[in-house]
């Protein structure tokens, strides 16, 4: 792919092998949310990955290495992309065997290993459309989803590995898949000594089993642009998650050319994303980018401090990855660890380092350049979402200058503006406005599944002939763009993206409270941390609340989504019409003691009870 500026998306899909041509490059709008990219083009994206480059001479060509949860340095196992065809090309026919055609759900709820990349990309050969659910979230929100998305075959692993804990991912994955009678299969990995219980009602295989004896070419099923390639669910301001859906043609193009220009990345080069397939930086620099560029990847089944602080170094020695792209929580934890972990690894490898996921803070942003990157290292800070499919703004190694903590100027061919409430335009640079697009790109989710009208209320009515992205920002002067973070009820924890709405409807319905708030409130580690406020009819201490709250969550979303401290309160603070204030709730959780206009609030002695309970 090449790295030109995207003046024409069309030249940058001709790039690529499509079945048939497609006759223009965008119709329909933000309007009526009928966004279309490449119309009457049909592909393979599956082809375009792993045929396309092996035609080009890439089949000896390391696709990725897989380095496990175990330190263990005599192993490197690695697959060509050669290899990465034929693994694919098994699961293809068994997935067809299994009568699973073009359209169909299949859930992915798998560790970081290298079935989950061949299962993923088979989906996409035959034209089936893959849900990943990462592997933190808990047996009712993956039920959710595969309710959600009429799942057909689930994958998964017996064993999930994380430093020194395990998982029994199976036995989440069973307890899920129960009487669902859209749900025929379950295959699993069979990572472990454990034994597999049969589950009744499904057909249960082992991943062995399910691509024994399996041809091991599959021809591609090809697919119209439009035609779904994933649904990833993700949070927003309501206690439903949503499942965006992207489609093939304009999210290749997208993911292909975003990584090349973002990561300026030459065939030699090794690149490791750290970020799970269940999120979208997975998705779009793991899964698509980097293959479909015919990239050299690292996939690591860890954490990054096990089994020793130095494991990311150590893994980037090994592998001599010259482009490194993490979250901001990462670094900060790793930097609290001190720098002798980094400084006795050869790191001489790296070109680039990438941040992502949330604002990375100066003395982060300065420890990566410093310390990781020795001041010879371009830094990276990309600003996008789930929605966006691929990388918007970020600075660009060896094109534009890079500023600490800014992601920056806007990709070519993307037009941001930042408005203000009354939808005017923000002229005036370093204000605050809200971060809007205002034209569409290739790589855009196009719907909600099962509820394109949320996703117009969402994204396309709050500021017409705009895409509202949710964030706040400011322009500099020159032209460059300061993310402040999210405006809306959405909160970053550790680069976990988190609705408060949907914590608080499992605290409502956990029957400890009678009502709750929760709000994000800055936090040195994890960028933001979820503080919930409630109010409760029991004598149980905040303390003892809080356990059980988080008991609840973890069983109904996740670990990842506990809340750090719990307050008891006499009363929220409320609109007159009923609506709580978070906003409030927030600027007093930080002891901020200008709390704007309260004209509205109707029961404004309750700050005073609250900061009591507080500090
Ligand atoms: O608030 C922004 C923040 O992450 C949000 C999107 O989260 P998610 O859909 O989970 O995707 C994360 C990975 C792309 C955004 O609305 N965000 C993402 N990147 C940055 C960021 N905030 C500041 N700087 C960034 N580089």
């Amino acid at each position: 792919m090449n790295s030109h500026q995207a003046s024409n998306w069309s030249d940058l899909a001709k790039e690529f092998t499509w079945k048939t041509d497609f006759k223009s490059e965008l119709s329909g709008g933000f309007e009526k949310g009928d966004i279309t990219w490449f119309k009457e083009g049909s592909l393979n994206i599956c082809e375009n990955l792993l045929d396309r480059n092996i035609e080009a001479g890439l089949g000896e060509k390391t696709a990725f290495f897989w380095e496990p949860n175990e330190l263990n340095n005599s192993l490197k196992k690695s697959f060509s992309y050669n290899e990465v065809l034929t693994e694919v090309s098994k699961f293809s026919n068994a997935l067809k065997e299994s009568g699973i055609k073009k359209g169909d759900v299949i859930a992915i709820y798998m560790p970081m290993v290298p079935e989950a990349v061949f299962a993923s990309l088979a989906c996409s050969r035959i034209g089936a459309v893959h849900t990943i659910v990462f592997g933190g979230f808990s047996k009712e929100a993956l039920r959710s989803r595969l309710i959600d998305s009429k799942t057909k075959l689930i994958v998964t692993a017996k064993t999930c590995y994380r430093g020194n804990k395990t998982i029994d991912l199976l036995g989440v994955a069973q307890e899920a898949s129960k009487d669902l009678d859209h749900l025929s299969h379950l295959v699993f990995v069979d990572n472990s000594d454990t034994s597999a219980n049969e589950q009744s009602g499904l057909n249960q295989i082992s991943y062995t089993d399910f691509v024994k004896g399996m041809p091991t070419t599959f021809e591609p099923v090809y697919v119209e642009a439009e035609h779904p390639l994933f649904i990833l669910y993700t949070s927003g301001s309501t206690g439903k998650p949503k499942g965006l859906v992207h489609t093939t043609g304009g999210y290749m193009v997208w993911s292909a050319f975003t990584f090349k220009e973002v990561f300026q990345f030459q065939d030699d080069d090794v690149f490791w994303c750290t970020a799970d397939i269940g999120w979208i930086t997975g998705h779009s620099y793991f899964l698509y980018g980097p293959f479909l560029n015919g990239a050299t990847q690292v996939m690591f089944e860890g954490v990054p401090t096990y089994p020793n602080p130095d494991r990311f170094w150590k893994v980037i020695e090994k592998y001599k990855v010259s482009h490194f792209y993490t979250a901001p929580t990462a670094i900060r934890s790793l930097q609290c660890l001190g720098d002798d972990w980094v400084l006795n690894s050869d790191l001489s490898s790296l070109k680039v380092l990438g941040s992502v996921g949330e604002p990375i803070n100066l003395e982060a942003w300065q420890w990566y350049n410093d310390i990781v990157g020795k001041k010879e290292c371009e830094i990276v800070d990309t600003w996008w979402q789930t929605e966006t499919g691929g990388v918007m703004i970020s600075n660009i190694p060896g094109k534009t200058q890079a500023k600490p903590c800014l992601a920056t100027k806007p990709l070519s061919g993307i037009n941001p503006a930042l408005l203000d409430q009354n939808a005017n335009v923000v002229h005036d640079n370093n204000q605050e406005g809200i971060l809007c697009i205002s034209k569409p790109w290739p790589g855009i989710a196009r719907t909600i599944l099962n509820d394109h009208n949320r996703y117009l209320e969402t994204y396309m009515k709050p500021f017409p002939g705009y895409y509202y992205t949710g964030d706040g920002a400011k322009r500099d002067d020159d032209g460059d763009y300061r993310i402040i973070g999210r405006i809306d009820d959405v909160v970053n924890v550790s680069g976990h993206r988190i609705g408060t709405a949907e914590v608080e409807d499992v605290i409502n319905k956990s029957g400890l409270v009678i009502e709750s708030a929760v709000v994000g409130i800055p936090d040195e580690t994890t960028g933001q941390a979820l503080l919930a406020f409630g109010i409760v009819s029991s004598t149980d201490s905040s303390e003892v609340l809080e356990n059980k709250v988080n008991e609840a969550i973890k069983e109904k979303i996740g670990s990842f989504s506990k809340v750090k401290k719990f307050v008891i309160v006499k009363d929220l603070p409320k609109t007159r019409s009923g609506k709580i204030m978070r906003r409030l709730l927030r600027k007093v959780a930080t002891k901020d003691e200008n709390l704007g206009d309260t004209s509205t609030l109707l029961n404004p002695d309750c700050i005073l009870e609250i900061k009591k309970s507080l500090y």
